[in-house]
């Protein structure tokens, strides 16, 4: 099926989403102790079925792929090219001894899933479909009855100092654009708590939780690494999509300059809030 997700299926196959593939280890690190939040919560056992959702650079599926075992059976998803095969490699160098793990390139919003889940998770893999009731009903669908969902979205953005902050900085930068939509896809479509709540249970989900977890994110090392986490792969990259080259150089030493103001010339590290939702087929 057609869906309307091609501008985000050209983003994530894009710059941005090469350049994902290539960072994924500094992005792992920045999402740590998100990604401890969502396994703590999943619980995941020994022999489940397990759907990573916009699985990325492959963290979470290789995390999962561990902890089901080799009983247990990961399909990761992704409508990424690169990401896909940076996911691929970091198992082949890797092996993780656990559950086999498919590799799907797909549109989780309409893939037509032929294996039940027992669980499906997703770290901050859910805010990109052009029809979020859709997807969700498309993902439970592929869960069993009684099977379990869980994950992250970001807050709204005035909570998420890590974007909040460096966009205020760079959008003198670069020509004015309209504020996206708060239902457009993208990192913010889930700030609101009753959106969450709305769509999930429009999806027919139960037992519906969200919880806020909070963290601070280390943005990078240095205040040059975190400002080149920043404008090459955190929201703020999207801002910066189309504009030359001495707009980018500029935006990279804008911020360099803001997070030595902010933390000296040591690791910087930034707000961050999401929400953990857990549901229920
Ligand atoms: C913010 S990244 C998160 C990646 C990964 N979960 C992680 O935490 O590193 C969002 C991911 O969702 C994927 N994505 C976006 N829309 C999608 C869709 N309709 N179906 C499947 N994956 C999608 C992107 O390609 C990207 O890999």
């Amino acid at each position: 099926m057609v869906t309307g997700n091609q501008a985000q299926i050209d983003y994530w196959n894009g710059e941005v989403g090469q350049r994902w593939a290539d960072n994924h280890s500094a992005l792992d690190t920045a999402f740590t102790p998100f990604t401890q939040a969502l396994f703590a919560a999943a619980g995941l056992a020994p022999g489940e079925r397990v759907l990573d959702i916009g699985c990325g650079a492959g963290e979470t599926s290789l995390l999962a792929a561990r902890q089901v075992g080799r009983e247990g059976r990961v399909t990761a998803a992704d409508v990424s090219g690169p990401l896909l095969e940076a996911a691929r490699a970091r198992e082949a160098a890797e092996p993780t001894g656990g559950a086999s793990i498919e590799w799907l390139q797909a549109d989780v919003q309409s893939h037509p899933f032929e294996e039940r889940f027992d669980r499906a998770l997703s770290r901050f893999g859910v805010m990109f479909f052009d029809d979020s009731a859709a997807a969700f009903a498309n993902i439970r669908a592929s869960l069993v009855e009684g099977g379990r969902l869980h994950f992250l979205c970001w807050r709204a953005m005035a909570e998420n100092a890590w974007v909040a902050l460096p966009r205020a900085a760079v959008m003198p930068l670069v020509p004015e654009s309209e504020p996206p939509a708060p239902d457009a896809p993208g990192p913010f479509r889930f700030a609101l708590r009753e959106t969450v709540q709305a769509i999930l249970a429009e999806a027919g989900f139960r037992d519906i939780a969200i919880t806020p977890v909070d963290h601070p994110m280390t943005m990078g090392p240095t205040p040059e690494a975190a400002a080149e986490y920043a404008v090459r792969r955190s929201p703020v990259a999207r801002l910066l999509q189309g504009c030359n080259q001495t707009v980018q150089d500029a935006a990279l030493r804008t911020l360099a300059d803001l997070f030595v103001r902010l933390s000296g010339n040591g690791p910087v590290e930034l707000g961050a809030a999401c929400w953990l939702v857990s549901a229920r087929a």
